[in-house]
């Protein structure tokens, strides 16, 4: 069976452009056009979720030109791209922390999400001012305070109960990661989905996002298909049938 859920790491533009001679932000440029491009085929390749890491908490960090030139594209990729997406019946949505968000993004964030609510084709999930952490510690803080008003004790928490608290929670079961690829021959997570990806099978691809094409995309999830997951039990089981205890 092929993957349900893919979930990408877009890294390598900065070095893309860099090694052309361009600003780091070309390449930023350059990697819309690829994003565009893998939505497309994910639909194709009829995948039921695609996740994409486009700004992470550690990115605030950058210059504030290149955060600038970040939140543009974006903005820009909403704009032009939303009614591309509701032809093609994509659900939208964005996981992260919006309050570090400015008033133009997120009222692009939510124009989208206004004008996809009716769709119910592939779940296209956007991750921005996003990391795992950040998402758990939300999480956790929002238990917390259920606990601290009386509408839930702490002996409930399982890793379902927990799941509803984490910003993939509308995704429901389709919010576990089936297979987490990463451009530029970086091998690491950097802080994404972590909670989500803990079965995740992980492809590295060795190429900058720029030059990642739809043909990468459909010969990764090819290869998923071919390998055998077992969760740590046995094979053909996903997580849920799993008991928690024999997992590995
Ligand atoms: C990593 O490359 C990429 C990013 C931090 C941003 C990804 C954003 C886009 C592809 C465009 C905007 C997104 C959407 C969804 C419209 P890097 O700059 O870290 O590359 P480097 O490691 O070579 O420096």
């Amino acid at each position: 069976m092929g993957p349900l859920h893919v979930a990408i790491i877009m890294d390598g533009n900065g070095r893309w452009a860099r090694s052309r001679g361009h600003a780091r932000f070309f390449g930023h440029v350059r990697g819309v056009r690829r994003v565009q491009e893998v939505v497309q085929e994910a639909g194709n390749l009829g995948l039921s979720a695609l996740t994409l890491y486009a700004f992470s908490t550690e990115n605030w960090k950058r210059p504030e030109a290149e955060r600038e030139v970040l939140w543009r594209l974006l903005r820009r990729f909403l704009k032009v791209e939303t009614p591309a997406l509701l032809r093609s019946n994509v659900q939208f949505r964005v996981i992260g922390d919006r309050s570090r968000l400015s008033p133009a993004v997120l009222s692009a964030i939510r124009e989208t999400e206004c004008a996809l609510e009716k769709c119910t084709g592939l779940q296209l999930t956007i991750a921005v001012s996003y990391g795992a952490r950040d998402e758990i510690i939300r999480a956790a803080r929002a238990f917390a305070r259920e606990c601290f008003e009386g509408s839930m004790k702490p002996e409930q928490m399982t890793e379902d109960l927990f799941s509803q608290f984490l910003d993939t929670a509308p995704l429901g079961s389709l919010a576990d990661v089936d297979l987490v690829l990463r451009t530029s021959g970086e091998q690491r997570l950097s802080n994404f989905l972590l909670w989500q990806a803990a079965y995740a099978e992980l492809t590295f691809v060795n190429k900058p996002w720029p030059e990642f094409t739809a043909g990468d995309l459909r010969r990764a999830v090819q290869q998923f298909s071919s390998r055998k997951r077992r969760f740590g039990g046995v094979e053909g089981a996903r997580p849920s049938e799993t008991p928690q205890e024999s997992r590995t």
